[in-house]
Protein backbone atom coordinates (compact mmCIF):
# COMPACT_ATOMS: atom_id res chain seq x y z
CA UNK A 1 0.00 0.00 0.00
CA UNK A 2 1.40 3.59 -1.03
CA UNK A 3 1.78 5.78 1.87
CA UNK A 4 1.55 9.32 2.15
CA UNK A 5 3.33 11.66 4.33
CA UNK A 6 1.14 14.25 5.93
CA UNK A 7 3.65 17.12 4.41
CA UNK A 8 2.56 15.69 0.60
CA UNK A 9 -0.93 15.60 1.39
CA UNK A 10 -0.78 19.28 2.22
CA UNK A 11 1.45 20.04 -0.21
CA UNK A 12 -1.42 18.10 -2.91
CA UNK A 13 -4.01 20.02 -1.03
CA UNK A 14 -2.61 23.56 -1.63
CA UNK A 15 -1.65 22.42 -5.46
CA UNK A 16 -5.73 21.81 -5.58
CA UNK A 17 -6.56 24.85 -3.71
CA UNK A 18 -4.65 26.94 -6.16
CA UNK A 19 -5.98 25.51 -9.19
CA UNK A 20 -9.38 26.11 -8.21
CA UNK A 21 -8.44 29.57 -6.90
CA UNK A 22 -6.77 30.09 -10.50
CA UNK A 23 -9.85 28.68 -12.96
CA UNK A 24 -12.30 31.42 -11.29
CA UNK A 25 -10.14 34.22 -11.18
CA UNK A 26 -9.78 36.48 -14.23
CA UNK A 27 -7.41 36.16 -16.92
CA UNK A 28 -5.01 39.23 -15.01
CA UNK A 29 -4.27 36.65 -12.45
CA UNK A 30 -3.87 33.26 -14.07
CA UNK A 31 -1.49 35.38 -16.47
CA UNK A 32 1.19 36.19 -13.68
CA UNK A 33 -0.19 39.65 -13.25
CA UNK A 34 -0.69 40.43 -16.75
CA UNK A 35 -4.13 41.36 -17.64
CA UNK A 36 -5.98 40.25 -20.77
CA UNK A 37 -6.73 43.15 -22.52
CA UNK A 38 -10.83 43.65 -23.80
CA UNK A 39 -9.47 43.51 -27.65
CA UNK A 40 -7.18 40.46 -26.90
CA UNK A 41 -10.14 38.31 -25.34
CA UNK A 42 -11.99 39.04 -28.73
CA UNK A 43 -9.31 38.34 -30.76
CA UNK A 44 -8.31 34.99 -29.12
CA UNK A 45 -12.03 33.29 -29.23
CA UNK A 46 -12.42 34.45 -32.81
CA UNK A 47 -9.46 33.10 -33.62
CA UNK A 48 -9.91 30.02 -31.63
CA UNK A 49 -13.15 29.60 -33.43
CA UNK A 50 -11.61 30.53 -37.06
CA UNK A 51 -9.14 27.64 -36.66
CA UNK A 52 -9.44 24.78 -39.19
CA UNK A 53 -12.93 24.94 -40.82
CA UNK A 54 -14.05 27.76 -38.93
CA UNK A 55 -12.98 30.66 -41.55
CA UNK A 56 -16.22 30.51 -42.85
CA UNK A 57 -17.32 32.15 -39.82
CA UNK A 58 -15.30 35.15 -40.55
CA UNK A 59 -16.91 36.05 -43.42
CA UNK A 60 -19.97 35.96 -41.57
CA UNK A 61 -18.88 38.41 -39.02
CA UNK A 62 -17.66 40.96 -42.02
CA UNK A 63 -21.28 40.90 -43.50
CA UNK A 64 -22.83 40.92 -40.23
CA UNK A 65 -20.76 43.96 -39.53
CA UNK A 66 -22.05 45.92 -42.84
CA UNK A 67 -25.65 44.55 -41.95
CA UNK A 68 -25.75 46.08 -38.32
CA UNK A 69 -24.06 49.23 -38.66
CA UNK A 70 -26.17 49.79 -42.25
CA UNK A 71 -29.61 50.29 -40.33
CA UNK A 72 -29.17 52.58 -37.63
CA UNK A 73 -25.86 52.59 -37.05
CA UNK A 74 -23.19 50.12 -35.19
CA UNK A 75 -25.84 49.52 -32.21
CA UNK A 76 -25.58 45.76 -32.20
CA UNK A 77 -29.58 46.16 -33.51
CA UNK A 78 -29.01 42.65 -35.54
CA UNK A 79 -28.20 41.15 -32.83
CA UNK A 80 -31.36 40.99 -31.17
CA UNK A 81 -33.67 38.23 -31.31
CA UNK A 82 -37.18 38.90 -32.70
CA UNK A 83 -40.05 39.76 -30.12
CA UNK A 84 -42.59 38.53 -30.01
CA UNK A 85 -40.39 34.98 -31.66
CA UNK A 86 -41.99 34.09 -34.42
CA UNK A 87 -43.64 37.54 -35.43
CA UNK A 88 -41.27 38.47 -38.18
CA UNK A 89 -40.61 42.11 -37.39
CA UNK A 90 -37.00 41.93 -35.93
CA UNK A 91 -33.58 42.48 -38.16
CA UNK A 92 -33.01 38.96 -38.26
CA UNK A 93 -36.20 38.28 -40.17
CA UNK A 94 -35.33 40.97 -42.64
CA UNK A 95 -35.57 39.43 -46.30
CA UNK A 96 -32.02 41.02 -46.99
CA UNK A 97 -30.68 39.44 -43.71
CA UNK A 98 -31.39 36.13 -45.43
CA UNK A 99 -28.33 33.78 -44.46
CA UNK A 100 -26.47 35.96 -41.44
CA UNK A 101 -24.72 33.90 -39.22
CA UNK A 102 -21.84 34.63 -36.36
CA UNK A 103 -24.54 35.12 -33.73
CA UNK A 104 -23.11 32.52 -31.25
CA UNK A 105 -19.58 33.49 -32.05
CA UNK A 106 -20.67 36.73 -30.45
CA UNK A 107 -22.60 35.26 -27.89
CA UNK A 108 -19.58 33.38 -26.81
CA UNK A 109 -17.55 36.36 -27.30
CA UNK A 110 -19.77 37.94 -24.74
CA UNK A 111 -19.58 35.47 -21.75
CA UNK A 112 -16.08 35.20 -21.82
CA UNK A 113 -15.66 38.82 -21.76
CA UNK A 114 -18.31 38.65 -18.63
CA UNK A 115 -16.65 35.27 -17.13
CA UNK A 116 -13.18 37.77 -17.11
CA UNK A 117 -14.96 40.41 -15.26
CA UNK A 118 -15.38 43.16 -18.71
CA UNK A 119 -19.28 43.49 -18.23
CA UNK A 120 -19.47 46.89 -19.65
CA UNK A 121 -18.37 45.78 -23.13
CA UNK A 122 -21.24 47.04 -25.43
CA UNK A 123 -22.16 43.98 -28.10
CA UNK A 124 -22.11 46.85 -31.12
CA UNK A 125 -18.11 47.44 -29.77
CA UNK A 126 -17.72 43.26 -29.68
CA UNK A 127 -19.10 43.26 -33.28
CA UNK A 128 -16.74 45.73 -34.31
CA UNK A 129 -13.83 44.41 -32.75
CA UNK A 130 -14.39 40.56 -33.80
CA UNK A 131 -15.15 41.60 -37.62
CA UNK A 132 -11.83 43.46 -37.68
CA UNK A 133 -10.17 40.44 -35.56
CA UNK A 134 -11.88 38.11 -38.60
CA UNK A 135 -10.69 40.04 -41.47
CA UNK A 136 -6.92 40.35 -40.04
CA UNK A 137 -7.44 36.45 -40.04
CA UNK A 138 -9.09 36.37 -43.62
CA UNK A 139 -6.49 38.15 -44.82
CA UNK A 140 -3.56 36.49 -43.35
CA UNK A 141 -2.50 39.58 -41.67
CA UNK A 142 -2.64 42.36 -44.10
CA UNK A 143 -5.77 44.16 -43.36
CA UNK A 144 -5.50 45.61 -40.27
CA UNK A 145 -7.28 48.97 -39.23
CA UNK A 146 -7.78 50.76 -35.31
CA UNK A 147 -11.29 50.57 -33.89
CA UNK A 148 -12.03 52.70 -30.53
CA UNK A 149 -14.01 51.00 -28.62
CA UNK A 150 -17.48 53.11 -26.78
CA UNK A 151 -20.50 51.95 -29.01
CA UNK A 152 -23.85 51.44 -26.88
CA UNK A 153 -25.87 49.11 -27.72
CA UNK A 154 -29.29 50.06 -29.06
CA UNK A 155 -32.75 48.37 -28.12
CA UNK A 156 -34.51 48.87 -31.77
CA UNK A 157 -34.72 45.84 -34.12
CA UNK A 158 -36.72 46.29 -37.30
CA UNK A 159 -37.13 44.17 -40.39
CA UNK A 160 -38.55 46.76 -42.47
CA UNK A 161 -35.67 49.36 -41.67
CA UNK A 162 -33.19 46.50 -42.57
CA UNK A 163 -35.17 45.68 -45.79
CA UNK A 164 -35.37 49.56 -46.37
CA UNK A 165 -31.85 50.08 -46.19
CA UNK A 166 -29.97 47.17 -46.71
CA UNK A 167 -28.95 46.47 -50.61
CA UNK A 168 -30.65 43.63 -52.28
CA UNK A 169 -28.12 41.59 -55.22
CA UNK A 170 -30.52 42.70 -57.35
CA UNK A 171 -29.81 46.72 -56.98
CA UNK A 172 -28.61 48.12 -60.49
CA UNK A 173 -25.36 50.64 -60.20
CA UNK A 174 -27.48 53.54 -59.62
CA UNK A 175 -29.18 52.41 -56.35
CA UNK A 176 -26.19 50.88 -55.27
CA UNK A 177 -24.13 54.23 -55.69
CA UNK A 178 -27.40 56.23 -54.15
CA UNK A 179 -27.75 53.57 -51.39
CA UNK A 180 -24.01 54.08 -50.39
CA UNK A 181 -23.97 57.86 -50.73
CA UNK A 182 -27.12 57.81 -47.98
CA UNK A 183 -24.64 56.48 -45.82
CA UNK A 184 -21.74 58.96 -46.73
CA UNK A 185 -19.97 56.41 -48.80
CA UNK A 186 -18.49 56.95 -52.09
CA UNK A 187 -18.25 55.03 -55.27
CA UNK A 188 -14.54 54.07 -54.99
CA UNK A 189 -15.52 52.83 -50.79
CA UNK A 190 -18.68 50.83 -52.60
CA UNK A 191 -16.32 49.21 -54.99
CA UNK A 192 -13.62 48.71 -52.37
CA UNK A 193 -16.39 47.30 -49.85
CA UNK A 194 -17.60 44.73 -52.03
CA UNK A 195 -14.15 43.25 -52.61
CA UNK A 196 -15.48 41.33 -49.25
CA UNK A 197 -17.29 38.83 -51.65
CA UNK A 198 -13.75 37.11 -51.96
CA UNK A 199 -14.82 35.13 -49.10
CA UNK A 200 -18.09 33.60 -47.44
CA UNK A 201 -20.88 31.89 -49.07
CA UNK A 202 -24.35 32.94 -51.27
CA UNK A 203 -27.39 30.89 -51.63
CA UNK A 204 -28.88 30.16 -54.42
CA UNK A 205 -31.78 32.76 -54.03
CA UNK A 206 -29.54 35.40 -54.16
CA UNK A 207 -28.26 35.20 -58.07
CA UNK A 208 -30.81 32.78 -59.06
CA UNK A 209 -31.63 35.78 -61.13
CA UNK A 210 -28.45 35.07 -62.90
CA UNK A 211 -29.03 32.29 -63.95
CA UNK A 212 -32.13 32.33 -65.47
CA UNK A 213 -32.32 33.11 -69.29
CA UNK A 214 -35.12 35.92 -69.46
CA UNK A 215 -33.28 37.64 -65.84
CA UNK A 216 -29.60 37.10 -66.48
CA UNK A 217 -27.23 40.12 -66.22
CA UNK A 218 -23.67 39.74 -67.89
CA UNK A 219 -22.21 37.05 -67.03
CA UNK A 220 -19.64 34.88 -68.87
CA UNK A 221 -21.79 31.69 -70.44
CA UNK A 222 -19.41 28.91 -69.58
CA UNK A 223 -19.26 30.05 -66.01
CA UNK A 224 -23.09 30.54 -65.64
CA UNK A 225 -23.52 26.96 -67.06
CA UNK A 226 -20.71 25.44 -64.83
CA UNK A 227 -23.27 27.11 -61.75
CA UNK A 228 -26.36 26.18 -62.98
CA UNK A 229 -24.83 22.76 -63.51
CA UNK A 230 -23.08 23.05 -59.63
CA UNK A 231 -26.02 24.32 -58.02
CA UNK A 232 -28.13 21.74 -59.20
CA UNK A 233 -25.76 18.72 -57.86
CA UNK A 234 -25.80 20.78 -54.74
CA UNK A 235 -29.47 20.55 -54.09
CA UNK A 236 -29.03 16.93 -53.75
CA UNK A 237 -25.75 16.83 -51.84
CA UNK A 238 -26.86 19.59 -49.25
CA UNK A 239 -30.75 18.46 -49.17
CA UNK A 240 -32.39 21.91 -49.82
CA UNK A 241 -33.60 24.22 -53.24
CA UNK A 242 -31.76 26.67 -51.28
CA UNK A 243 -28.31 25.09 -51.27
CA UNK A 244 -24.95 27.86 -50.34
CA UNK A 245 -22.52 28.06 -53.00
CA UNK A 246 -19.23 29.74 -52.44
CA UNK A 247 -18.91 33.25 -53.16
CA UNK A 248 -15.48 33.11 -55.08
CA UNK A 249 -14.85 31.20 -58.23
CA UNK A 250 -11.36 30.89 -56.73
CA UNK A 251 -12.45 28.69 -54.08
CA UNK A 252 -14.27 26.21 -56.35
CA UNK A 253 -12.54 23.07 -57.45
CA UNK A 254 -10.55 22.87 -60.15
CA UNK A 255 -13.24 20.97 -62.18
CA UNK A 256 -15.54 23.71 -61.72
CA UNK A 257 -13.04 26.39 -62.49
CA UNK A 258 -12.31 24.46 -65.95
CA UNK A 259 -15.64 24.56 -66.97
CA UNK A 260 -16.19 27.73 -66.27
CA UNK A 261 -13.06 28.75 -67.93
CA UNK A 262 -11.43 30.62 -65.05
CA UNK A 263 -8.51 32.55 -65.88
CA UNK A 264 -6.87 32.41 -62.50
CA UNK A 265 -3.52 34.84 -63.33
CA UNK A 266 -2.35 36.66 -60.91
CA UNK A 267 -4.30 34.80 -58.51
CA UNK A 268 -2.85 32.58 -55.82
CA UNK A 269 -5.34 29.38 -55.67
CA UNK A 270 -3.25 28.25 -53.31
CA UNK A 271 -5.57 29.37 -50.62
CA UNK A 272 -8.83 29.17 -49.86
CA UNK A 273 -11.02 31.37 -48.34
CA UNK A 274 -8.83 34.26 -48.06
CA UNK A 275 -9.42 38.01 -48.05
CA UNK A 276 -7.51 39.38 -51.17
CA UNK A 277 -8.05 41.42 -54.45
CA UNK A 278 -9.23 38.10 -56.59
CA UNK A 279 -13.02 39.06 -56.53
CA UNK A 280 -11.97 42.10 -58.58
CA UNK A 281 -10.12 39.79 -60.82
CA UNK A 282 -13.48 37.06 -61.07
CA UNK A 283 -15.68 40.27 -61.48
CA UNK A 284 -13.16 41.36 -64.30
CA UNK A 285 -13.89 38.03 -65.99
CA UNK A 286 -17.53 38.51 -65.57
CA UNK A 287 -17.76 35.21 -62.79
CA UNK A 288 -19.25 36.75 -60.06
CA UNK A 289 -22.37 35.64 -58.08
CA UNK A 290 -24.46 39.02 -57.46
CA UNK A 291 -25.90 41.45 -60.10
CA UNK A 292 -24.91 44.12 -57.83
CA UNK A 293 -21.14 42.66 -58.11
CA UNK A 294 -21.33 42.76 -61.73
CA UNK A 295 -23.28 46.47 -61.65
CA UNK A 296 -19.93 47.77 -60.64
CA UNK A 297 -18.99 47.26 -64.24
CA UNK A 298 -21.64 49.13 -65.58
CA UNK A 299 -21.61 52.73 -64.43
CA UNK A 300 -21.88 55.32 -67.04
CA UNK A 301 -20.98 58.21 -64.56
CA UNK A 302 -18.16 59.63 -65.86
CA UNK A 303 -16.94 61.60 -63.03
CA UNK A 304 -17.31 58.69 -59.89
CA UNK A 305 -17.08 55.14 -62.16
CA UNK A 306 -17.20 52.66 -60.10
CA UNK A 307 -15.60 50.27 -63.45
CA UNK A 308 -12.25 52.72 -62.75
CA UNK A 309 -11.88 51.75 -58.91
CA UNK A 310 -13.14 48.11 -59.94
CA UNK A 311 -9.86 48.00 -62.40
CA UNK A 312 -7.44 49.47 -59.87
CA UNK A 313 -8.09 47.09 -57.37
CA UNK A 314 -7.77 44.27 -59.47
CA UNK A 315 -4.65 45.28 -60.51
CA UNK A 316 -3.20 46.44 -57.32
CA UNK A 317 -3.74 44.31 -54.25
CA UNK A 318 -1.88 47.16 -51.41
CA UNK A 319 -4.11 49.73 -52.91
CA UNK A 320 -7.61 47.28 -52.32
CA UNK A 321 -5.95 46.73 -48.95
CA UNK A 322 -5.79 49.94 -47.94
CA UNK A 323 -9.25 51.17 -49.68
CA UNK A 324 -10.77 48.20 -48.12
CA UNK A 325 -8.92 48.89 -44.33
CA UNK A 326 -9.96 52.55 -44.50
CA UNK A 327 -13.51 52.06 -45.47
CA UNK A 328 -14.27 49.19 -42.48
CA UNK A 329 -13.10 51.13 -40.42
CA UNK A 330 -15.41 54.10 -41.59
CA UNK A 331 -18.17 51.55 -41.46
CA UNK A 332 -17.16 49.98 -38.26
CA UNK A 333 -17.90 54.18 -36.70
CA UNK A 334 -21.41 54.42 -38.28
CA UNK A 335 -22.72 56.25 -35.29
CA UNK A 336 -25.93 54.74 -33.30
CA UNK A 337 -29.20 56.13 -33.92
CA UNK A 338 -32.00 55.54 -31.64
CA UNK A 339 -34.62 56.13 -28.70
CA UNK A 340 -32.15 54.90 -26.13
CA UNK A 341 -29.12 53.03 -25.50
CA UNK A 342 -27.98 50.90 -23.38
CA UNK A 343 -24.70 48.26 -22.45
CA UNK A 344 -26.52 45.16 -23.05
CA UNK A 345 -26.09 41.87 -20.73
CA UNK A 346 -27.39 39.37 -22.91
CA UNK A 347 -26.43 40.77 -26.99
CA UNK A 348 -29.87 38.63 -28.31
CA UNK A 349 -32.25 40.51 -26.12
CA UNK A 350 -32.28 43.99 -24.38
CA UNK A 351 -32.13 44.59 -20.66
C1 LIG B 1 -22.85 46.52 -52.20
C2 LIG B 1 -23.94 45.93 -51.83
C3 LIG B 1 -23.99 44.53 -51.34
C4 LIG B 1 -24.89 43.59 -51.71
C5 LIG B 1 -26.03 43.78 -52.68
C6 LIG B 1 -24.56 42.37 -51.01
C7 LIG B 1 -25.26 41.19 -51.10
C8 LIG B 1 -24.88 40.01 -50.53
C9 LIG B 1 -25.60 38.78 -50.64
C10 LIG B 1 -26.92 38.60 -51.39
C11 LIG B 1 -24.91 37.82 -49.98
C12 LIG B 1 -25.29 36.34 -49.86
C13 LIG B 1 -26.33 36.14 -48.79
C14 LIG B 1 -26.82 34.71 -48.83
O1 LIG B 1 -27.43 34.35 -49.83
O2 LIG B 1 -26.59 33.95 -47.86
C15 LIG B 1 -23.73 38.43 -49.46
C16 LIG B 1 -22.76 37.76 -48.76
C17 LIG B 1 -21.71 38.39 -48.17
N1 LIG B 1 -21.48 39.75 -48.14
FE1 LIG B 1 -22.44 41.15 -49.23
N2 LIG B 1 -23.47 42.59 -50.23
C18 LIG B 1 -23.09 43.89 -50.39
C19 LIG B 1 -22.06 44.52 -49.73
C20 LIG B 1 -21.28 43.93 -48.78
C21 LIG B 1 -20.39 44.63 -47.92
C22 LIG B 1 -20.22 46.15 -47.86
C23 LIG B 1 -19.78 43.69 -47.14
C24 LIG B 1 -18.77 43.87 -46.04
C25 LIG B 1 -17.93 44.82 -45.98
C26 LIG B 1 -20.27 42.40 -47.56
C27 LIG B 1 -19.83 41.19 -47.07
C28 LIG B 1 -20.36 39.97 -47.41
C29 LIG B 1 -19.80 38.71 -46.98
C30 LIG B 1 -18.50 38.52 -46.20
C31 LIG B 1 -20.64 37.72 -47.44
C32 LIG B 1 -20.52 36.21 -47.19
C33 LIG B 1 -21.22 35.93 -45.86
C34 LIG B 1 -21.16 34.51 -45.37
O3 LIG B 1 -20.43 33.68 -45.90
O4 LIG B 1 -21.87 34.21 -44.39
N3 LIG B 1 -21.20 42.60 -48.53
N4 LIG B 1 -23.75 39.77 -49.78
Amino acid sequence: MVKFSAGCVALSLCCCLWLAFLAGLPAEAARGGKKETVEETVKRVVGTAMEGSGRRLGAALVRLLFHDCWVQGCDASVLLDTVPAGSGTGEKDAKNNNGLDGFNLIDDIKAELVRLGETNVSCADILVLAARDATAILSGGTINYAIKRGRVDGVVSSASDADAILPPSTFKIKQLKDNFALKGFTTRELVALSGAHAVGVAHLQSFADRLNSSTETPIDGAYRNALRNHTEAQKTAQGTNDPIELNNIRDMDGKFQTDAGYDATGVNTAVVGVLDNSYYKANLQNRVLFRSDWELRNDTDTAANAGIALAEFGSSASKWFVAFSNAMAKLSDLRAEGPRFEIRKNCRKIN
